[in-house]
């Protein structure tokens, strides 16, 4: 059977992929978000898993505000980049898994999640970072789910949604027949806002708190709307509601393995937390 074996929560500013394509990882500016990271590889080098579902939002790429579904699953055999606008190179195609999509869209819509499904799908920066900074150009044959949440276009789901989305998520691979191990990335945050009056703004209690409760209690954040997320996390910090669908689809205890947490880097707070899935399922 398939089994979560935890779940990481990091940010995804488009700088941090020109950090990497300029090899500035050691650079004084870069070295506290990026030296964060390196427990986050040795564990996936000694864990080695076979699949990745990403909870993330789009930035255009594929959505734009048109078209914005609250949630949307790929259900691709790849996933293309293309170019965004920020000077990065295109990433290569990454391998999708189209038959756990597809057991997971049925899961989902037998537990009312009305998800779209995309049998083409472009992936961004939201996804192409996270995967970069998980393995860098040596990327093995891991497959990815991708699982869009809009983070952009109000109304954005509460949450609370955004937690029960990941419980079902979670559920649903548990009831997965193939043995593969299976990583829960949640890909955004932490705090920031890129325009307007608050531009600019990071809340480092805040993020603390989201990182600790993430933790020990993630109900305690369905206590807020996605509004009050914006207003305590500010307009892109709301991206935070990618790592509480992660957090739910991690079951019973989790065991914190590391966390990282730096400001800012290009506007942004950065935070990264892994988790450890326990190994007694639901
Ligand atoms: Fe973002």
């Amino acid at each position: 059977m398939a089994r979560v074996i935890g779940g990481l929560g990091t940010s995804h500013v488009p700088a941090i992929g020109g950090a990497i394509a300029r090899h500035a990882q050691h650079e004084p500016y870069w070295s506290p978000f990026f030296d964060g990271f390196v427990p986050v590889c040795d564990w996936l080098k000694s864990e080695r898993p076979d699949i990745v579902v990403i909870f993330y939002n789009d930035h255009g790429l594929n959505f734009f505000l048109d078209k914005m579904p609250t949630f949307a699953i790929g259900a691709a055999a790849e996933y293309r980049n293309q170019d965004e606008g920020w000077g990065l190179a295109t990433s290569a195609p990454f391998l999708g898994d189209a038959r756990l999509s597809w057991h997971l869209i049925e899961a989902l819509v037998a537990q009312e999640f009305d998800i779209a499904t995309c049998q083409d799908m472009l992936v961004d920066h939201a996804v192409t970072i996270p995967m970069s900074l998980m393995w860098g150009s040596e990327l093995p044959r891991i497959r990815i789910v991708p699982i869009a949440i809009n983070t952009v276009q109000h109304p954005l789901p509460s949450p609370a949604r955004c937690l029960r989305l990941g419980q079902a998520v979670g559920r649903a691979l548990a009831d997965y027949e193939e043995d593969a191990r299976i990583v829960i990335v949640g890909s955004g945050g932490l705090s920031h806002q890129l325009d307007g009056a608050r531009a600019g703004y990071i809340n480092k209690t805040f993020d603390l708190y989201c990182m600790q409760q993430l933790v020990d209690d993630p109900a305690t954040l369905t206590e807020y709307s996605s509004l009050d997320l914006v207003e305590l996390a500010g307009t892109q910090g709301v991206e935070l509601l990618n790592w509480i669908a992660m957090r739910g689809a991690l079951t019973g205890e989790v065991r914190k393995i590391h966390s990282n947490y730096h400001v800012p880097i290009s506007n942004t707070a950065t935070g990264i937390l892994l988790l450890e899935n326990p190994s007694d399922g639901l």
